[in-house]
């Protein structure tokens, strides 16, 4: 498949610098603000034509390399068991949070039916058959802990003290869980690729939470779990780890095939090691807010990113922000970052 993210993956010449945005389908467009006029975030997610339909917006707007299916990494908590939904100005609620053996006994499903999730597979086929072939579709799960996270705050949160607490105060629930979500994101990863995800990627988005080591032990065996799973079908996968640099430099290619970096990642610092993941591609890490700035600082910032890989990695780089794209940046600004990738010779 000569698709130019593929080719990154494998340090493989392309004709054209790989470029695509985490969050790159949302409420920054007008064409996603009014839909969501008419459907709740959760209706767009599970009605396949819909979901098909804000994958592709992005697609139709800007010169961009990949879409990634619209969906969202709590979504898999229902089969497991929680309801999800989304408070206006509250982000994410899960019922109810898991925080006690007995919570995890009584309402958590040990064999979950991930067909409850079939229309996630179903918008990806939809998607798959409209999309060129040389376009990526990127389907993606949240990493085990990010998701745990939810499970047992049951919302978003700022200090992780429910999730911290059983983590040193019953490490044996903490990995039952961690277990159980690592064994679900498997089938459900697979059965994106069946359904037509070209690669995959996994968010651990809140995985900074933890000091460096406790990530090390407690969250990383996961992840090559995952990896070794992924690659055992036959699919390619990217790793988010979050925002803290020293949990990025314990990646290597037994955890992933792309390393996404994040924007408080000092590409200089970072790179500046001798062991580095051999073999690794990596993906960012433009920080979404300078979107905000005047076009000649949008564009120097996008080059510098451009040139530091052509010099250090050429061809295994995948241009993105480093997180998620944010509802009150400019489009303008987008096509100002994507027109310089299209500029530039590498
Ligand atoms: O990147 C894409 O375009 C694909 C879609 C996607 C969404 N969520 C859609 C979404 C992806 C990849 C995600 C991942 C996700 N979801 C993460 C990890 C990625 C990251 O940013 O680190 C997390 C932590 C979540 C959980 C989640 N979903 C939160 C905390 C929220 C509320 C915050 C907010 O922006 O309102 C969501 C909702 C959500 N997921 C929206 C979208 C487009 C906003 C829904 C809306 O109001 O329109």
């Amino acid at each position: 498949m000569n698709q130019p993210l593929l080719n990154a993956i494998e340090g493989k010449e392309s004709s054209r610098y790989p470029v695509w945005f985490l969050r790159q389908a949302g409420r920054y467009l007008p064409e996603y603000r009014a839909l969501k006029e008419k459907y709740s975030f959760l209706e767009m997610c599970q009605n396949p034509k819909i979901a098909a339909e804000v994958t592709l917006q992005p697609l139709a707007r800007f010169d961009l390399d990949a879409a990634i299916i619209f969906a969202d990494i709590l979504l898999p908590l229902v089969p497991l068991g929680q309801t999800l939904n989304f408070k206006k100005d509250h982000g994410p609620l899960l019922i109810p949070p898991i925080r006690t053996e007995e919570d995890f006994e009584n309402f958590i499903s040990k064999t979950p039916s991930l067909e409850d999730l079939n229309y996630v597979g179903e918008a990806l086929n939809l998607v798959r058959a409209k999309l060129p072939k040389e376009k990526s579709l990127i389907g993606f799960a949240g990493a085990p802990f990010t998701v745990a996270t939810y499970m047992i705050e049951g919302s978003g949160t700022k200090n992780f003290h429910h999730t911290k607490r059983m983590l040193f105060g019953d490490p044996s629930l903490f990995h039952k869980i961690m277990s159980l979500l690592c064994e679900s994101t498997k089938t459900y990863l697979k059965m994106q690729a069946e359904a037509g995800a070209d690669l995959l990627m996994l968010f651990d988005s809140w995985a900074s939470a933890v000091s460096p080591m406790d990530y090390k032990k407690h969250i990383l065996p996961y992840i090559k779990e995952l990896k070794t799973e992924v690659e055992s079908f036959g699919k390619k996968l990217i790793y988010y780890p979050g925002q803290n640099p020293q949990n990025a430099s314990f990646i290597t290619k037994r955890h992933c095939d792309v390393l996404h970096l994040d924007w408080h990642i000092d590409l200089n610092l970072f790179f500046n090691k001798e062991d580095q993941g051999e073999g690794l591609s990596y993906q960012g890490n433009l920080d979404p807010q300078i979107l905000f700035a005047k076009e000649e600082d949008i564009r120097k910032q996008t080059r510098e990113i451009l040139y530091f890989f052509k010099e250090k990695y050429p061809k295994r780089h995948i241009f993105n922000v480093g997180h998620g794209l944010i509802p009150e940046i400019p489009i303008s600004s987008l096509e100002k970052v994507i027109d310089e990738i299209r500029l530039f010779r590498f």
